[in-house]
């Protein structure tokens, strides 16, 4: 039986993210520059977007360049930029024929302005998709992403517009990138590292964490279904214990 056979459908997270790693190594093992894993690692995007979008899924966030990886060698970032502005235009169409919308977070103005342009064209082409809402984390970072909030969030107060009374965890939430999106149930990391790496820090704080020894350019739908019944198969406590869980069955 297949693992997607086994999945139960009601049970299914509604928002995932993935820290898509291990490209470079994927590369090096066969010899070739790290671009060469970069380039491969677009199939397992389509597949992972083909996967969430044919389950129903309501969220797919994907973590395509951080912050970080800007100090990465000149010709890798300008490789990786090329890259995402040619696989957003190519797989346009295939998102608008899957009925996916296309959004990003990150610092998107540090963008070269061909990638900004690029992302604004199918986001707005895809904007009233009503499947699958995949994300891309652009030039993003956690810290960065808390630190614009709290700067936002400090201005609203001096201005009066928000009391320091008010401010509630889901208030703070609205300052984020991610605000209007679900927090991710599930986070997924691929390529054997143990790492979150700085990605989506206050939103994951009650996900489950799924880690898989494949190098993100051989992740395919059969990687993903077993990630997704692994967290099918646990039990989500949110702080109470297990009893309570019963109980309330
Ligand atoms: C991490 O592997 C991967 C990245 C920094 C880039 C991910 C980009 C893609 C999969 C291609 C394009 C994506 C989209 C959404 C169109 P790594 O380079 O850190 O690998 P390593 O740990 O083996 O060095």
């Amino acid at each position: 039986m297949s693992v997607k056979a086994l999945l139960v459908p009601e049970k299914l997270p509604r928002h995932v993210a993935i820290i898509m790693d291990g490209n470079g190594r994927w590369a090096r093992k066969r010899g070739n520059a790290r671009v060469f894993g970069h380039r491969n690692g677009v199939k397992a995007v389509r597949e992972v977007t083909e996967a969430a979008a044919e389950l129903g899924m309501g969220y797919l966030t994907l973590y395509a360049f951080s912050t970080e990886n800007w100090s990465r060698p000149k010709n890798e970032v300008d490789a990786l930029m090329a890259l995402l502005v040619s696989t957003i235009a190519s797989e346009t169409q295939t998102l608008m024929k899957n009925n996916v919308q296309l959004r990003s977070i990150g610092c998107l103005d540090s963008l070269p302005s061909k990638v900004k342009a690029e992302l604004d064209t199918c986001i707005k082409q895809t904007a009233n998709n009503t499947g699958l809402t995949l994300i891309l984390a652009l030039s993003y970072s956690s810290r960065w992403e808390i630190t614009q909030g709290v700067k936002r969030l400090a201005e609203d107060v001096k201005n009066g517009r928000l009391e320091i009374s008010a401010i509630n965890d889901q208030v703070f939430s609205s300052y984020l990138e991610t605000r209007e999106v679900p927090d991710p149930e599930l986070l997924i990391r691929t390529s054997g590292e143990f790492r979150i790496s700085n990605f989506l820090l206050w939103q994951i704080a009650y996900a489950e964490l799924y880690f898989s020894d494949i190098l993100w350019p051989d992740f395919r739908k059969e990687h993903f279904y077993e990630a997704l019944l692994d967290f099918q198969k646990r039990e989500r406590r949110f702080g109470k214990t297990s009893d309570q869980l019963i109980l309330k069955k």
